[in-house]
């Protein structure tokens, strides 16, 4: 069986295998009532745990959280729009709303030092979240290395709810980095249900499917601190629920990457840079003009498409419409790459309008930096 690597992690091929060899379940059960979310009407929103229970909760309305992290290195693109998307969402559906910037683990596994850290994730992450549309309501935002001790008790106290082959089943190669990382994200996913944050509560954790081994070892030191025996200051906690998402590729076609500018669009780059950089990105088009007139394009394989997909065409009959162009041979590369960059273009212009005052809002929120 493949192991899920969260730190080395490329590109998922395959995402029907990743729910059969790991346990994660669809998200059909919950696709027609949600459709109204673009990334859930268009399957990019693949797979779940216990997503039922944050279904109970919102239904009866009682208190549920959403919970997710932020590696504060490298620059915002397209690839954190979709998250910032889905906090939003929750947000939105009433969830208590914790995101926490993870600065012990970039500065762990990518070496950025903690005020770079600091600096990034208000000024480009909460800020982009901000202007985006997310409330400061019901809002918690930390730092991994600058929060409260109920917080690193319970990261303690995960620790001797884990064996060492047992970490070593789920990582793979481990180094002492790598450990307080994966505990200090167990921290980051199970302290909201604290006696100190209003106690025990279904927690939905929206993440990559990179991010699984960590919902894995999250959800089976969940239930160990569940276990009666152990000392007073134990905890009870509901096991965290997960949705899971695909990534976008990056306009090369590979992977997209925060430190290579050539394969994102970053939501803080120059609009007409980046209707550039659309221009030159890697589509599902055939050799010649010729060939393509006659066999059509290949959506599927497209980035420009991708980008429809993601995060620039809502509408499903305009989508649609594009698709069956394409594939028909009508609509060639070069139109639609032009008319992808001009609604690249008017996304960033409007979006950066916004981003100014977001900006200072994400400063007086934090008053860190
Ligand atoms: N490890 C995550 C990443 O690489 C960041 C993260 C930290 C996180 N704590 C979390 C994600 C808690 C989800 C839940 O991006």
């Amino acid at each position: 069986m493949a192991k899920v690597d969260p730190w080395e992690m490329t590109q998922v091929k395959d995402y029907a295998k990743l729910v059969r060899d790991f346990g994660i379940r669809g998200f059909e059960d919950f696709q027609r009532r949600f459709e109204y979310l673009r990334y859930v009407r268009r399957g990019i929103i693949f797979g779940q745990r216990d997503f039922n229970l944050i279904v109970d909760a919102i239904d009866h309305g009682r208190p549920y959280a959403m919970m997710t992290g932020l590696m504060p290195s490298g620059c915002f693109h397209l690839g954190h729009k979709m998250v910032a998307d889905e906090i939003i969402w929750f947000q939105g559906l009433g969830a208590q709303t914790y995101i926490c910037a993870a600065d012990v683990e970039s500065y762990l596994m990518r070496d950025v030092q903690f005020d770079e850290a600091w600096e990034t994730a208000i000024q480009d992450y909460l800020a982009n979240y901000f202007a985006l549309g997310l409330k400061k309501d019901n809002l918690h935002f930390w730092f991994q290395s600058d929060y409260v001790n109920p917080y690193y008790r319970l990261r303690d106290m995960a620790s001797k709810r884990v064996t060492f082959n047992e970490l070593k089943a789920i990582y793979g190669d481990l180094s002492p980095s790598k450990i307080t990382s994966a505990l200090t994200q167990v921290a980051d996913i199970l302290h909201p249900q604290l006696p100190e944050f209003g106690g025990p509560k279904p927690t939905v954790v929206p993440v990559g499917a990179d991010q699984d081994p960590h919902i894995r070892l999250t959800r089976d030191i969940a239930s160990r601190l569940n276990a009666k025996r152990g000392s007073r200051r134990d905890m009870r906690c509901v096991a965290p629920s997960a949705t899971y998402h695909k990534f976008m590729s990056g306009l090369t076609g590979d992977k997209m990457s925060s430190s290579d500018p050539k394969t994102h669009i970053s939501l803080t780059e120059q609009p007409k840079k980046a209707a550039k950089k659309v221009l030159s990105a890697k589509t599902g088009g055939r050799e010649t003009v010729q060939l393509q007139r006659k066999k059509g394009g290949e959506p599927d394989k497209c980035v420009i498409y991708e980008l429809y997909l993601y995060h620039l065409i809502d509408d499903e009959a305009e989508l649609s419409r594009i698709y069956h162009e394409c594939r028909s041979g009508k609509l060639l590369c070069g139109q639609d790459k032009k008319d992808c960059a001009r609604l690249v273009e008017r996304f960033l212009s409007k979006h950066q309008g916004n981003l100014e005052k977001a900006r200072s809002r994400a400063r007086k929120f934090i008053k860190k930096v």
